[in-house]
């Protein structure tokens, strides 16, 4: 079994529900849901990676509905507040059976015995996750297994707001809304640190090629942020941390100060509403 890494647990008050929520973010999940769906055959099994708070899962089920197709769906996170809050909403309808199974995806394998079939999956997803799954070989591993268990002519869909290109088009308002944040604190950049590895769109279309599947559909996407948005995300704990990751002394600054100090910089700048560039990509294992 895999030693469950760091990740920065949700609560009640910080928490990815509202963000979740979001009109924007929602949609754009849905289309990629859309067309890996419209792919699927009836009954299906599919297997959904860090699915937080249960967006991917509630969407594949409301098509479900729509369309009259019958489904399994596990989904996986390790966040025990997503889960709860995933269990919770999570409406699954007469035509879906859904799980939600406690664990990192590191460990897909082992939660996932004896649970699916064994000729394998008709679909995997990860949506806006493999970026907070940190180390490289993880990430890959990750891909590797999500693959192996897709059956002949399965779907696998990806897709990251955190790559090289996510702040390509507002850059200027990101970089703003970091350095007031900052300056609320009175913290100092740490020019030393190591940054965490951010990829390219390229990167992560490479790893899904690495692991065997056929790209068969990829695009980068304008989501446009709200200002309840912004304050959403300024309530969501890996974003919160990723942004002021190269603090010195951030260890010292409890999660609330640092989110209340977001929140107060979005205020400041007003009617900051960037834009995020999202990187997505559906894949197909060979027949
Ligand atoms: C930004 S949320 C996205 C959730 C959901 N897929 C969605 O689009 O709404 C990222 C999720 O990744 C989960 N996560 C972080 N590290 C993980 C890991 N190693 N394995 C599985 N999930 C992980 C977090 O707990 C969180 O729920």
């Amino acid at each position: 079994m895999q030693m469950a890494e760091h990740w920065t647990a949700q609560s009640e008050a910080f928490n990815f529900v509202a963000f979740a929520k979001d009109k924007a973010y929602r949609e754009l999940n849905r289309a990629l849901i859309a067309k890996a769906f419209a792919r699927l055959p009836s009954p299906f099994f599919h297997v959904d990676v860090a699915s937080g708070t249960g967006l991917v899962p509630q969407e594949v089920c409301a098509l479900c509905q729509e369309q009259d197709k019958r489904g399994t769906i596990i989904g996986i996170d390790p966040d025990r507040f997503a889960l709860e809050s995933a269990r919770k909403h999570t409406h699954p309808g007469p035509n879906c059976v859904v799980e939600f199974v406690k664990g990192v995806a590191q460990d897909m394998a082992r939660l996932l015995a004896g649970k699916i079939p064994r000729a394998g999956v008709d679909y995997t997803s990860i949506h806006d996750a493999i970026h907070e799954i940190k180390r490289e070989d993880d990430k890959r591993g990750v891909l590797a297994t999500m693959a192996s268990i897709l059956n002949p002519g399965g779907i696998l869909t990806l897709n990251s707001a955190f790559t090289t290109a996510a702040l390509e088009e507002s850059a200027m308002v990101w970089g703003r809304l970091k350095a007031k944040a900052f300056a609320i604190l009175g913290g100092k950049r740490d020019r030393q640190m190591a940054a965490i590895k951010i990829h390219t769109p390229e990167e992560y279309r490479q790893m899904i090629v690495e692991t065997g599947l056929e790209v068969i559909h990829e695009a980068k996407l304008l989501m446009k942020m709200s200002h309840p948005a912004m304050e959403a995300l300024a309530r969501y704990p890996a974003f919160i941390e990723g942004v002021f990751g190269d603090m010195v002394g951030k260890e010292q600054v409890p999660l609330e100060a640092k989110s209340r100090a977001l929140l107060e910089a979005l205020k400041i700048l007003g009617s900051a509403e960037p834009s995020r560039v999202c990187y997505e990509v559906m894949a197909q294992r060979g027949i």
